[in-house]
């Protein structure tokens, strides 16, 4: 066997190591399972450990260790890092690129196009190729010296990889915190009693502002390169960002896979568009776009305006996170009694909409944010999700800060609170005897995916129930044209038109009806399932709990919820008057009972030869079963074909039975008879 000479053991480790970050980080495509990867790392350290001598500092191994630090020493940039103009909408873009064709005399321009990615700016130095500096942007003339916080980060190459390396690279990029990275710090924070942050760009400059950058090593921290700094020994002449970029991303630095170099303005606006549609998707924070006229020439002809350069602006997207003032804290209860802490807020514009209120979940949540009434919160809304108060800004908060006190009974009906163990909400126990519970009931029964009668919002409603008109859903049914006409903002004609709408609900679905009735954890999907399966009301009221279980997706829970609710006289009074009134279902067309396969559900898994698991599953429902893509104690059959998995090992753990085709083919020829 010959002798490896350790040296040159220690260079092929380290770049095999390097080449494979490469991959990882900067094209986002690994060539190695992660195994491989530790086990390589793991072998370097030990022959580093065994011949100290080889240790150097653009080791792969030495991501970590550096000693804490008394403080961050100051950096001079050689070039300053400026900051960008921003454009608010589609008119300040056209008036920067008129200003931009104004200074080059004319024509069209090429801009490059990135996502302006939401966390730290930081400028990186390699000379011959190792890093040697990190620095934050400060004033953008000094900054601190983050070095040792910065190579602790995966994404950021110790050494640049790739031909004709200059002499001294500065690159310029952001430093963040995918959002998966900060969910679950976050969660393991809150585990651990630790203080969560309120969004990933402070959790990227908190872990940055680190002095012992082995606390910055534990946070899943990501950097993207977007720029040049001063280069220095560079053979070959960069022409545009285009070209800069795809150089450094050759030297191993990431860059945005969402970048794009478009002609003119138009590009830019569609580039917008685009981005704002994928923007949720991205798994990280942006906000906004950055255009930057894209050849460096004309860069230099266009020059600077005091901090910011002519040739680039940031269009912002409306922002989703803003800073209000928490006026107050009421307490709604909802139609299953959950009582729920809504936040009154001093309105403010977050994600494109004025938000007043923002739910605050339930006791524990208030207890996680510590939030106080007077504080300064922010509030986040993201895409079309509901408003979340992030966190409170503790800094700002004042000594009249009031605690926000939990009640102690109803706050609608005065009934006492109860909590189930293992869950976070207090409920009313009062059932349909709490006036609460049953306005928020006749708001859902009335809802669109339910009885679907249009025109009869929250703000009438609140008046039927206020002035005593209607008590429960089925007191609908009795208003006249004259008591709706009488209502607030109500003329005749919209009264007219309500009780057309009212008239009309009363022919409805089975399962639009048992939906209607909000009970508790019903959903659309179980509802269905629920009148699938019985096919009429009735059986519903004296069902069983095994009966009920029976169904697919109910459990011992839903089971307990419908028993109780079917049980509760004033219900059973709202559904028996409900049905007088004259709510109406058709019967089910096909007979529960007729078919060889009604009531049982199938699984279809594996390769099937005959026919395609498509044609099979086909073939069962028109036997009448429900075909299932997953194997339960409700199964009644798994039909498995060759290559079958997790599905068949199941299907034998829960002793259900199983067939293979040629078994399926003479059952069928048994059903067709
Ligand atoms: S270019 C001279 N490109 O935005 C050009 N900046 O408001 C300077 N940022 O401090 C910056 N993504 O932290 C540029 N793709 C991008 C960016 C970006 C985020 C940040 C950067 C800068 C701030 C400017």
């Amino acid at each position: 066997m010959s002798e490896v000479d350790p040296y040159d053991e220690v260079m092929r480790l380290r770049d095999l190591l390097r080449s494979w970050g490469v991959e990882y980080y900067r094209n986002d495509a690994p060539t190695v399972s992660d195994s491989e990867y530790d086990r390589t790392l793991l072998a370097l350290r030990e022959l580093e450990q065994k011949f100290p001598h080889l240790v150097s500092a653009d080791s792969p191994t030495q991501r970590v260790g550096a000693a804490p630090l008394e403080g961050f020493e100051t950096v001079v940039h050689r070039l300053p890092m400026l900051s960008l103009d921003n454009a608010f909408n589609a008119d300040d873009l056209l008036d920067f690129d008129r200003r931009v064709r104004e200074r080059l005399d004319g024509a069209q321009v090429r801009y490059a196009c990135e996502p302006k990615l939401d966390g730290i700016a930081v400028s990186i130095v390699w000379q011959e190729g190792e890093l040697t500096l990190a620095a934050t942007r400060g004033d953008g003339r000094t900054g601190e010296n983050i070095t040792q916080n910065v190579r602790t980060i995966d994404s950021v190459p110790l050494r640049l990889s790739g031909e004709n390396i200059p002499r001294y690279l500065e690159a310029r990029g952001e430093i963040f915190m995918p959002r998966a990275g900060f969910e679950a710090f976050n969660a393991r924070a809150r585990r651990d009693g630790g203080k969560p942050f309120v969004n990933p760009r402070n959790a990227a400059a908190g872990s940055l502002r680190q002095l012992d950058s082995s606390i910055t090593r534990r946070r899943p921290l990501s950097f993207c390169a977007y720029g040049l700094g001063y280069v220095e020994g560079m053979s070959g002449a960069l022409l545009s960002h285009t070209e800069a970029m795809a150089q450094l991303n050759q030297w191993g630095l990431p860059i945005s896979e969402h970048s794009r170099s478009v002609p003119g303005i138009d590009g830019c606006e569609r580039y917008y568009e685009d981005l704002s549609q994928v923007r949720e998707g991205l798994g990280f924070d942006i906000d906004g776009i950055v255009f930057k006229v894209d050849t460096f020439a004309e860069q230099e002809r266009l020059g600077f305006v005091s901090r910011a350069p002519r040739w680039a602006i940031a269009r912002k997207f409306p922002a989703q996170e803003e800073m209000t003032v928490v006026l107050g804290v009421e307490f709604q209860v909802g139609r299953t009694g959950a009582v729920t802490p809504v936040a009154r807020l001093d309105p403010v514009f977050v994600g494109g909409v004025t938000v007043s209120n923002a739910t605050l979940h339930n006791a524990d949540e208030i207890a996680r944010l510590g939030i106080k009434v007077g504080d300064t919160v922010i509030v986040r809304r993201a895409g079309d999700v509901i408003p979340q108060v992030a966190g409170v800004v503790v800094d700002r908060r004042l000594p009249q800060a009031e605690d926000v006190a939990f009640p102690d009974s109803c706050p609608a009906c005065d009934s006492v609170l109860v909590r189930e163990p293992g869950e976070a909400v207090w409920r009313c126990d009062a059932g349909s005897a709490c006036p609460a519970q049953r306005r928020a009931a006749i708001e859902h029964f009335v809802s669109r995916r339910a009885m679907d009668i249009d025109g009869c919002g929250e703000k009438i409603i609140d008046q039927l129930v206020d002035l005593d008109l209607i008590k429960t859903a089925s007191d609908l049914y009795e208003l006249s044209q004259d008591t709706l006409a009488g209502l607030e903002r109500m003329g005749t004609k919209s009264a007219k038109n309500l009780q057309a709408a009212i008239e009309d609900s009363k022919n409805t679905t089975l399962s639009r009806f048992i939906y209607a009735l909000g009970i508790r954890e019903v959903g659309e999907t179980t509802a269905r399932q629920l009148a699938e399966y019985f096919g009429a009301l009735a059986p519903l009221f004296t069902a069983t709990d095994e009966q009920l279980q029976e169904v697919e997706d109910v459990g011992p829970i839903v089971a307990g919820h419908l028993q109780r609710f079917f049980a509760d006289p004033g219900r059973q009074e709202m559904i028996n008057s409900l049905i007088s009134h004259g709510v109406y279902w058709p019967a089910p067309e096909v007979q529960i009972g007729d078919l060889p396969l009604s009531g049982q559900t199938w699984v279809v898994t594996g390769k099937l030869e005959q026919m395609s698991r498509d044609q099979a599953e086909e073939r069962l429902r028109v036997f009448g079963a429900k075909v299932s893509s997953s194997v339960s104690g409700k199964t009644s059959c798994v039909v498995a074909g060759p290559g079958a998995g997790s599905k068949l090992k199941k299907a034998h753990s829960l002793e259900v039975s199983v067939i293979d085709e040629a078994e399926f083919i003479i059952q069928m020829e048994g059903w067709q008879e």
